[in-house]
């Protein structure tokens, strides 16, 4: 990489951030393409943000990801924020388009992406999603356009779920909040074809399942949106019921391939930014 006067400038803003493989697949696309730009970490705790997005428009950065915990309040401080973000109430892209500040989501288009990339048809088909936060309102949103069937919400915190159930009524297939309590329950995971993990569980070591492995079956779909580990206790429980499991690294290259896209207006090339966030991993 050469740095020179016309470097365009991106980054991700994220507390912590060190970890992030984004810099990894945004540089290595640049790369490829012969453009004259770089990526790097900001790290913004949530007192300074508001500062932070001053500084994209004063020292000119091109566009920057937002990342946790920023996703949500960052929004106040754009100048515009089109439907993609509006509707999750959150923004993982920031474009600078002169000076106007224009915040994007698109972590549901990624795990729309990602489904389709493992070759998972979602149309048409009962799913359940274990989560009511950030990560479970993208997933819910790219069910809704994909066109599920239905969707059953499970969240530890039930009046999460029923929040988001509510926000999301009427926009795509009708999601129902349970609880493993509910008599049906066994039927329902019957009846369902794809089993997403959205919660945090199985990001550290010893975490429980989200759910009871009863409840896992060899016709099921498993997606964890967790990519490290790669294989979380929940992806593992499938694999050995003979179920389909996929982790959450395709979603990550899909989101970051949408962002590349909206800055530099090219289309990125997905196998060189797939292997170089790996090989990061
Ligand atoms: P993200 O942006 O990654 O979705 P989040 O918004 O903090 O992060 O959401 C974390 C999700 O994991 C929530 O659904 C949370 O459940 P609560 O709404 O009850 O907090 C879920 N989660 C986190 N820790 C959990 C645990 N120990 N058991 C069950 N669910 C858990």
């Amino acid at each position: 990489m050469r740095i020179d006067g016309k470097t365009k400038v991106y980054g991700i803003f994220g507390w912590p951030v060190e970890h992030t493989a984004s810099p990894a697949l945004h540089n290595a696309a640049f790369e490829h393409l012969g453009i004259n730009a770089c990526y790097v970490p900001f790290p913004v705790e949530t007192v300074d943000l508001e500062k932070a997005v001053e500084g994209i428009r004063a020292a000119g950065v091109c566009g920057v990801n937002v990342t946790v915990p920023h996703k949500m309040e960052i929004l106040r401080y754009l100048d515009e924020v089109k439907d993609s973000a509006v509707r999750l109430r959150a923004a993982n892209v920031v474009v600078n388009r002169d000076g106007v500040l224009l915040g994007y989501n698109t972590d549901a288009e990624g795990f729309r992406r990602a489904l389709e990339h493992a070759g998972v048809e979602a149309a048409d088909q009962d799913v359940v999603v274990l989560g009511a936060g950030g990560a479970a309102r993208s997933v819910v949103r790219a069910f809704q356009k994909a066109g599920v069937t239905s969707i059953a919400l499970f969240n530890r915190t039930r009046e999460k779920a029923v929040l988001l159930a509510e926000e999301f009524s009427g926009f795509g297939a009708p999601i129902d909040v349970w609880s493993f309590s509910d008599p049906d329950v066994d039927t329902l995971f019957e009846n369902s074809m794809i089993l997403v993990n959205a919660t945090s569980l199985g990001l550290r070591d010893g975490d429980p399942l989200p759910l009871e492995g009863k409840y896992i079956r060899q016709k099921h779909t498993l997606i964890d949106l967790i990519y490290e580990p790669r294989e979380t206790r929940f992806l593992a429980t499938g694999r050995e019921r003979g179920a389909l499991t996929i982790n959450g690294y395709g979603m990550l290259v899909f989101q970051a391939m949408e962002a590349f896209t909206l800055w530099t207006g090219e289309k990125p090339p997905l196998k060189v930014m797939w292997d170089a966030g790996l090989e990061k991993l």
